[in-house]
């Protein structure tokens, strides 16, 4: 941890500098009987993108209202910029923006009442809130629906609002849950860029998704949730890697000829449209099979592709494919 890393920070003084700006152990959560979130440990350092993946009911959003203060712990705890959430709530507060699942503005005020309450219960000033509210409204591209009503907002623009909101207090960590999820496409890409943005400029991000494409994509590190429990963490690369065919290799023949049992080698093969897909521990024995193999049938291998698994497989290998 260099002198960069402390002049950076913007907390004040009485809060401890700590590299780890989340901090859980054995987080638990019963409703009654019913065990959410079960003995869950991690941490999340200043500047990540952390992703939280998992299936529906998996224990995401009852884990970020832990996080955030709203709901209590059965058991375990939570520290926050290395404060504890059960004393220092109201403290860590002041520097966490959440957008909650649902988006959250209230739907009688326009865009910029909602601001202006938001904006007061930080503290800020009336000017201060105009222009920042006014430059977030231009970003998200609600400039011009700025003094209508929210009840008249769609899905999209309601949670374009709702991280308009988080974001005007200029808060150190953010907790996202599902900020993509039903959104189109130009609203979500609008979404993710912002997202890389505000991490660009030193934003801590904790947010949960089922989105493999976009926990690919935007996070430095992700933990995948199921049935309340962790049940990998580490770099989606890293994931993707733990898949069980480490390897998938993708070829196409012409004339199309396959069926399956010609191969000896790979786990799992599956015809693809006009590929045949291959996954495997062994992507060196495969290669020489399928050239082997074309060379014996008189086939043109048309394209040969090696890759690793999407995290979308890798997923699936971790959690189980229920739906089978
Ligand atoms: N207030 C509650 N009372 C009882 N059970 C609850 C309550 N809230 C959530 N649960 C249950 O706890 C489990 C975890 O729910 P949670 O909302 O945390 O899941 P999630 O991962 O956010 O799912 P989703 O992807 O659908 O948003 C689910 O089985 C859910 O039905
Ligand atoms: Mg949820």
């Amino acid at each position: 941890m260099g002198e960069e890393f402390l002049v950076n920070l913007k907390y004040s003084p009485d809060i401890p500098h700590s590299v780890d700006v989340i901090e859980a152990g054995g987080l638990t959560k019963y409703y009654g009987e019913f065990l959410a979130v079960d003995h869950i440990s991690f941490r999340v350092k200043k500047g990540e993108i952390f992703g939280f993946l998992g299936p529906n009911g998996a224990g995401k959003t009852t884990t970020i209202r832990m996080l955030t203060g709203i709901l209590k712990p059965s058991e375990g705890w939570v520290r926050i910029f290395g404060l504890d959430t059960g004393k220092d709530i109201l403290r860590i507060k002041e520097d966490i923006g959440v957008v909650p699942e649902m988006a959250n503005p209230y739907i009688d005020l326009t865009a910029m009442q909602n601001l202006f309450l938001v904006g007061r219960l930080y503290g800020m000033r009336k000017g201060e809130i105009r222009e920042r509210g006014e430059e977030l409204l231009h970003l998200f591209g609600i400039y011009d629906k700025k003094d209508k009503k929210v009840r008249s907002f769609s899905k999209g623009l309601r949670q374009r609002l709702s991280l308009a909101m988080a974001l005007l207090p200029d808060p150190e960590l953010l907790f996202l849950d599902e900020p993509t999820s039903g959104l189109d496409v130009m609203s979500a890409r609008l979404i993710k860029r912002i997202i890389r943005d505000e991490n660009k400029r030193g934003k801590t991000i904790f947010m949960s998704t089922h989105n493999m494409g976009d926990a690919n994509e935007l996070c430095n590190r992700i933990a995948i949730i199921n049935h309340g429990k962790i049940i990998a963490i580490d770099t989606p690369e890293k994931i993707k890697s733990m898949s069980k065919g480490h390897t998938v290799i993708e070829v196409s023949f012409e004339p199309f000829k396959f069926k399956p049992g010609d191969f000896a080698y790979g786990e799992k093969i599956e015809i693809a449209g006009d590929k045949v897909r291959i996954h495997t521990r062994y992507p060196d024995d495969v290669i020489k099979e399928i050239v082997h193999y074309a060379e014996k049938n008189k086939l043109k291998i048309v394209s040969l592709t090696s890759r690793t698994p999407t995290l979308e497989e890798a997923f699936v290998h971790l959690v189980g494919d229920e739906s089978e």
